[in-house]
């Protein structure tokens, strides 16, 4: 038998999900807790459109396994994959083995800051939830995903605008902006976030640097978030250590803000940077001006809602139990 659940309610068929990109609007980083060796830090998720695509099915026969088919991108071995980690998460916190048929379209470039990897990890976290009858709490899944990784905790939280502190993981949404273009110029370097964390924290052990950085105070802050205040507060420390030792993201990052945007960033660790405009006139015209210089562009717009999951339905069954 394929699917040895427990008393779980296994649907039959398939669950597909887009798993999209985020930028952060806002990136401090404030000081490394040394318990743990990550850092506080202080941020603004927006989920943006561009977005992998992820279907997940539970086999009716054969052994249990979690295969996993990637296109669109070589994104490593299948097993040391986030979903991969991510489904066999799951289903060890129901206590099930199954045979799990997975396929993900990759989109979102890996090592560009963009939160693919961690998007795709939520994702299958979301609709193994409903194929396996929504065995899982959402602090339970919310639990999972942050040990798998600090950016995962948002793409579970349900809002495509997110305030976050603690190490990332922890969350409050707020009131989605109104829509707005984005071009996103890829550098076509990688990024390794841990190393640009360490850069970081050896940049700021240097001289002329205070003790500790400030926040922002946006986590206590009252009331939505607008345009116009996260242009006056966007910020992105990652900036201090990343476009200096890469030219090419210096380059890309110099080329988008000659733009004029309404605001522009490193996404993340980088190497994607990122320009918001006021309306899709101007993001095209930005968008010319960009390509006709050599960079690669990618036009898309942060999103009002999350992506709903599509179920092909074929009826539900209930899974023998377990040993
Ligand atoms: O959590 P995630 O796997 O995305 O983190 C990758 C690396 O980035 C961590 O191993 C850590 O070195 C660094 N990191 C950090 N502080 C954070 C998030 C990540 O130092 N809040």
């Amino acid at each position: 038998m394929s699917a040895r659940t427990g008393d779980a309610v296994v649907e039959r068929g398939r669950v597909t999900l887009d798993a999209p990109a985020k930028v952060n609007l806002v990136l401090r980083v404030l000081e490394r807790d040394e318990a743990t060796g990550y850092h506080r830090l202080e941020t603004v998720f927006q989920a943006v459109a561009l977005a992998d695509r992820l279907s997940i099915e539970v086999g009716r026969a054969g052994a249990p396994a979690v295969e996993l088919e990637v296109s669109g991108a070589d994104v490593g071995p299948p097993e040391e994959n986030l979903v991969t980690r991510a489904a066999r998460a799951f289903l060890a916190r129901i206590g099930a083995e199954a045979r799990l048929r997975i396929g993900l379209e990759k989109r979102i470039p890996a090592g560009a800051g963009l939160g693919g990897g961690s998007s795709d990890a939520a994702a299958a976290l979301r609709a193994l939830n409903i194929l396996f009858g929504e065995r899982l709490a959402p602090s339970t899944l919310h639990e999972l995903g942050a040990a798998l990784g600090s950016d995962v905790p948002f793409f579970l939280c349900g809002s495509p605008t997110a305030l976050a502190w603690g190490r990332g993981d922890r969350l409050r949404p707020v009131s989605p902006l109104p829509v707005a273009p984005v071009l996103l110029v890829l550098p076509g370097v990688h990024v390794a976030t841990a190393d640009a964390y360490e850069a970081l924290a050896k940049e700021r052990a240097g001289p002329g640097f205070p003790a500790e950085p400030r926040a922002g105070g946006l986590v206590g802050r009252e009331g939505e978030l607008d345009w116009a205040s996260l242009a006056a507060e966007a910020v992105n420390d990652f900036e201090a250590v990343v476009p200096p030792t890469r030219p090419r993201v210096a380059r890309a990052l110099r080329a988008v803000r000659d733009t004029a945007p309404r605001l522009s960033l490193l996404s993340g660790s980088g190497s994607a940077v990122f320009g918001v405009y006021r309306d899709t006139r101007a993001a095209a015209h930005a968008r010319e001006i960009l390509e006709s210089g050599g960079h690669d562009v990618v036009e898309t717009r942060t999103l009002e809602r999350v992506p709903e999951p599509v179920r092909t339905p074929a009826g539900v069954e209930r899974a023998p139990r377990r040993g």
